[in-house]
């Protein structure tokens, strides 16, 4: 393995002033304990894509612990230190988070005298890691400072846009790679080396993402979803046979994907409204993805990945869609879109309109104006009417709401008028 350095300092002067100032701080500091300091993993890939990347994480050619606690002195943040890990996260009063680690003590043992070994250090550390454009590292001490450490040629597969594995093994350490690489592979538009891709074949029909639990499964699904582009995230998952994996029940064709293009018009429209919602986009696309499963199926799939209230309700109503969808089309009356809608969650609105985005208008109704109407006249009007009170209450109450729904009656007086004369009509 060749190790190619390239001075990228300047690059590295166009990040935030924030951040460069505290690599500075972080470079003297290794300076003066003698140690290497470099910044890996998902930053320098970033930096180099021209991508910002918040996630800091450092690696010291020392006692990365030491490294940690001085570094918090100056810069008077917060210190979680994990011994057995030997790495330590360091918070600073703005939020802003860095991970310190220590290339391994075992890497040192016997030999840590030797600069070559030392070289070795960050190389192994660097070669633990799941892709060729993960295992960049830049040199942050002062006299290097902004040095890109490159042994396997990520620099090159970068531009490139070629994902490659380091080692033949690398799946079998950790089989949530496979997930990394397509979430990689999607987010940038980059293609498999072949090997990587016969590897990852190989991997797969060895079924080593059994050897995940469900939660780990669930959540390596979840992060695709939430990655820049989740449907390309799902196609690759059918291209490498997976989504089996996920469930047997899921089935994946050209039709929903082109319904989960939708997720994003539907999601504009949502920004029309100028109404403030908290949900999960990425709930949506789970949605599309299990359509078409059956009761049973649903069910089986919530109780496997241990799935949440809220989550096993949104994938239910996949179940109600048709019968909710024609029966809004059909509702001509505000009452009856208001009946029909009253109760379902945001993201089964928007799950409506990704099929059918004409009854937008109705679901806009709905939203903007008639989950807010409430009527003023309550039971003590009835009993001021001289009634007592029964099961009919609620009925006429309903009746008044309904009423205001359809726009028939404004205020209060005439919420009143029509409580009374429904009551009398009915002779309670
Ligand atoms: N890493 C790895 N194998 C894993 C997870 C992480 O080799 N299963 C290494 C990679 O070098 C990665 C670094 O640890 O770059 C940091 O991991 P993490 O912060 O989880 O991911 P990022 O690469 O930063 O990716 P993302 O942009 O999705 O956060």
């Amino acid at each position: 393995v060749q190790e190619k350095r390239y001075d990228i300092s300047d690059r590295l002067k166009l990040i935030d002033q924030q951040t460069l100032q505290l690599f500075k701080k972080a470079g003297a500091l290794a300076e003066e304990l003698e140690y290497n300091l470099y910044i890996v993993g998902g930053f320098v890939r970033d930096l180099l894509l021209g991508k910002a990347n918040l996630d800091l994480d450092l690696v010291v050619e020392g006692d990365g612990i030491e490294f940690a606690r001085r570094l918090n002195k100056e810069l008077k943040g917060e210190l979680d230190i994990y011994h057995e890990f030997g790495t330590a996260v360091l918070t600073l009063e703005d939020g802003m988070k860095l991970d310190v680690a220590t290339t391994r003590v075992e890497y040192y043992s016997g030999i840590a005298s030797l600069p070559e070994v030392e070289l070795g250090c960050i190389q192994q550390d660097l070669f633990r890691r799941d892709f060729s454009i993960n295992a960049l590292a830049i040199q942050l001490n002062g006299h290097s400072f902004g040095q890109l450490v490159d042994y396997f040629n990520g620099r090159e597969d970068l531009e490139q846009g070629v994902i490659r594995l380091l080692h033949n093994f690398s799946l079998y350490d950790d089989p949530t790679r496979i997930f990394r690489g397509l979430r990689f592979a999607s987010r940038y538009g980059f293609k498999f080396e072949p090997r990587t891709k016969e590897l990852i074949k190989q991997a797969v029909d060895l079924d080593v993402i059994e050897k995940l639990s469900n939660n780990r499964l669930f959540s390596k699904l979840q992060l695709g979803l939430q990655d820049k582009y989740p449907i390309k995230f799902i196609n690759l998952l059918q291209e490498e046979n997976i989504l089996s994996y996920i469930s047997p029940d899921i089935r994946w064709n050209e039709e929903k994907e082109k319904l989960a293009t939708k997720v994003v018009d539907v999601l504009e429209w949502l920004k029309t409204l100028n109404l403030s919602f908290k949900f999960n986009e990425w709930v949506l696309y789970l949605m599309v993805l299990i359509w078409g499963m059956n009761h049973e199926q649903i069910k089986e799939f919530n109780q496997k990945f241990n799935l949440n209230k809220n989550l096993s309700y949104r994938l239910f109503f996949t179940l109600s869609f048709d019968s909710l969808s024609s029966r809004l089309k059909a509702a001509e009356d505000n009452s009856e879109i208001y009946y029909l809608l009253e109760g379902f969650a945001i993201e089964d609105l928007l799950l409506l309109l990704i099929k059918d985005f004409t009854l937008k208008d109705k679901v806009k109704l709905y939203l903007e104006e008639l989950r807010w109407i409430d009527i003023k006249v309550s039971g003590e009007d009835i009993i001021d009417f001289g009634y007592k009170p029964g099961p009919f209450f609620q009925d006429a109450l309903q009746a008044v709401k309904k009423a205001k729904l359809d726009g028939k009656i404004v205020n209060y007086q005439q919420e009143q008028r029509y409580l009374r004369d429904y009551i009398e009509k009915r002779g309670e």
